[in-house]
Parts: structure tokens; C-alpha cells; sequence
């Protein structure tokens, strides 16, 4: 079985990734220091694939720490770096812990796949590269606008860290630029885990509808769209999860066309905050306790992907509709209560 390390294991994408690797026959270890991610986690991982995944609590930014799980393990062959921090709303107001955990670890990472000669790289990036786009939807192609905010500067960097480096070596890459994530495992044994009060929407609307927050407040009601709030482009995070696995099996058959082939991961439909909010509240059958408040810094207000490239090159295709992410997103919540789980260091 090929060996594959994903960096941030633990986090949302990390782990539902973890369960689609083992499902197609990948031997896994994770790196993840749990700032940001808890390793109960894995038991969720176990319960669905019943492979114990070993995580090495290391800090990605601490060079010889990372350096020894290479050592330690010198068959790896292929990497998936999802270890950053990843809220807009908190880049804009800590921008240097943005800049340094997320390129120094990724600076770290590769030093260490050029030392050991890793052959294949999949980088975690994200739709924020677009900055606030004139066209949508965007393709690869789409070229760069100034990024809204540190978070999404920190993924036009990677991206321009990973090129140079790959371009320097025998190693080949593919840029998965991520749109907005949503959801849980449809076993709902793993599922997204805030910390502290959730930044991103699905979480802010299912942790008020289970009475977690008072009230949810939508960040902007006032914006050039169709019902005046932000539009993105959802996707199930199980869609998402399986996408690395097509990357790495494009990248093991040498079908990449460049050493850094990107790729767009979204849905290719652009909702509203207020549809997602009628999307839940029809799935979910709860009425959601919500108001207009201000714009958010670092928002953009629109984009959706083109994502003919991602279907075409890699055979992907989306499984999952809104309304399932909405389900899902709200049955691993409803779990959360009434199994009554508390994950280690974040609650
Ligand atoms: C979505 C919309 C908010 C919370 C995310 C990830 C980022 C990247 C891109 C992968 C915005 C609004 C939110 C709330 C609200 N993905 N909102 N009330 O900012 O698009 O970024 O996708 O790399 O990592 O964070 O996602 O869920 O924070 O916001 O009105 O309580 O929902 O203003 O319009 P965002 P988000």
C-alpha cells in the first residue's frame, strides 16, 4: 500500500480525507498538533474504516520535529498538506500568526519532500486566491485579484511557495483551490468541530439551531446580489475529501500536464446566506433565529467555481446537494448534543 502523510489529520477536510484514502486503499499517518483540530477525531476515522491512524503531535512550524517523522518513516510517497489556519474574519485581525503558521509550516513540509525526494505534493489552497472576482463563475484561469484578507494572501503564497519548488525538482503537484467546505461524513462519525465561537456559516447556523448561540447574525444584507447577502459556492466536505484521492491517483499515473496542476473545488452553483438559511430551515424543519447585522471585513461578495476541469482531468464529480449538506451538517450537530461528545482541548 502507498504511504500517504497528510498534514492537520485532525481537522475537518484532514480527517473526512483520511476516511476516503483508506476506502481506496492508501496506508495513512497524520500530522496534526491539534491547535486548531482534537485527535478524538480519529476515533471517528476508526469507527468508519476500523484502521487506527497514528498522529504525530507536532508543530509543523518546528523544523526538526517534522523533520523526524520523515525519518521515521521513509516510504512515504505521497503528501497532503492541510495544515494551516483558515478563518478570514481572524486573518484580518492576527495577520502575522496567519503569515507564520501558514508558510512556515508549508516551508517546513517542503523542505523535508525535497530532502526525502516525495514524489507526488497535493496543496491545500483556497478560492480566496481569486480575491473579489469581476467574473463569476471563475476558472483556473481566472486571474488573481489582491486578496481580501491575510487567509487568503497566505494561499496565494503556498500556491506560488509550492510552484517554485516542485518546478525545482523531480517531484510533481496538484493545487486543490477549495470553495466553502460544508457538511459531515453521511455516518456522521466525523463531522466539522469549531472551536469556540464558529466563524464559518454552517456551523454559526446549526450550533444556533440547536440553542448553542442565542442568535445568528448575517454579515451583510446590503451587497450588489439577488437578495442583498454574499453568494458562495457550498460543497460537501465528503466531495471535497474524495477529489485528493483522484489528485493523487492523477499524479501516481503521470496524467499531470505541469508540476503544479490546479484545480477547482466547488460545486459550480453560488448561493446566498439567506437560501443556505431556507436551505437548513426546510431541511432541518426548525425556524432559525437570525438578523441583518454588518458587512464582515474580508468578505468577498460573490463567487462559484467553473469546475469542468476538476470533473474532466480528475473524473470527479459532486455527489452531494445543498439540501444534504444541510442534512448532514445538522444530524453530526444533533449527535453532538445528544451523545452529549466533548472533544479533547476544544470545548
Ligand atoms: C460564508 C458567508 C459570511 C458566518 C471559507 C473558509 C475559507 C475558504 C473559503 C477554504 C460569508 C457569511 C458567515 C456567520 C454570516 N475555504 N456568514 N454569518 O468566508 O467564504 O471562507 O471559504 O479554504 O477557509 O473559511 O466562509 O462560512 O465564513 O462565510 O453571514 O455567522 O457566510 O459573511 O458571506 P468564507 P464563511
Amino acid at each position: 500500500m502507498k504511504k500517504i502523510l497528510v498534514t492537520g489529520g485532525c481537522g475537518y477536510i484532514g480527517s473526512h480525507t483520511i476516511v476516503d484514502l483508506i476506502e481506496n486503499g492508501f496506508d495513512v499517518i497524520s500530522i496534526d498538533n491539534n491547535s486548531r483540530s482534537s485527535k478524538d477525531i480519529l476515533t471517528g476515522i476508526k469507527n468508519i474504516t476500523g484502521v487506527t491512524v497514528k498522529n504525530y503531535l507536532v508543530n509543523l512550524c518546528n523544523f526538526d520535529d517534522t523533520h523526524a517523522v520523515f525519518q521515521e518513516h521513509p516510504d512515504i510517497t505521497g503528501i497532503i498538506h492541510f495544515a494551516a489556519y483558515k478563518a478570514v474574519g481572524e486573518s484580518v485581525e492576527k495577520p502575522l500568526m496567519y503569515f507564520e503558521n501558514n508558510n512556515q509550516s508549508l516551508i517546513n513540509v517542503l523542505k523535508c519532500a525535497e530532502e526525502f525526494s516525495i514524489p507526488y505534493f497535493v496543496f491545500s489552497s483556497s478560492c480566496t486566491v481569486y480575491g473579489n472576482p469581476e467574473h463569476v463563475p471563475v476558472t483556473e484561469s481566472t486571474p488573481w485579484l489582491q486578496a481580501q484578507s491575510p487567509y487568503g494572501y497566505t494561499k496565494q503564497m503556498g500556491e506560488e511557495m509550492v510552484k517554485f519548488t516542485i518546478g525545482s525538482n523531480t517531484m510533481k503537484s496538484v493545487l486543490l483551490r477549495y470553495f466553502n467546505p460544508v457538511g459531515a461524513h453521511p455516518s456522521i462519525q466525523i463531522g466539522e468541530v469549531p472551536i469556540g465561537k464558529p466563524a464559518n456559516l454552517v456551523p454559526a447556523i446549526t450550533q444556533t439551531a440547536i440553542g448553542k448561540l442565542p442568535e445568528m447574525k448575517v454579515h451583510g444584507g446590503d451587497y450588489p446580489t439577488r437578495d442583498g447577502s454574499c453568494v458562495r459556492d457550498y460543497i460537501h466536505v465528503s466531495d471535497i475529501a474524495h477529489a485528493h484521492t483522484l489528485a493523487l491517483h492523477y499524479l501516481i499515473e503521470g496524467k499531470n500536464e505541469t508540476a503544479a496542476d490546479v484545480f477547482n473545488l466547488g460545486s459550480g452553483n453560488g448561493y446566498t446566506v439567506l437560501e443556505v438559511i431556507n436551505a437548513f430551515e426546510s431541511v432541518s424543519g426548525r425556524k432559525l433565529n437570525y438578523s441583518i447585522g454588518p458587512r464582515r471585513a474580508g468578505d468577498v461578495i460573490a463567487i462559484f467555481a467553473n469546475n469542468d476541469k476538476a470533473r474532466k482531468q480528475l473524473n470527479w464529480s459532486c455527489q452531494y446537494s445543498l439540501e444534504e449538506m444541510m442534512r448532514t451538517a445538522w444530524d453530526w450537530e444533533l449527535k453532538m448534543k445528544n451523545d452529549n461528545i466533548k472533544f479533547t482541548n476544544l470545548n
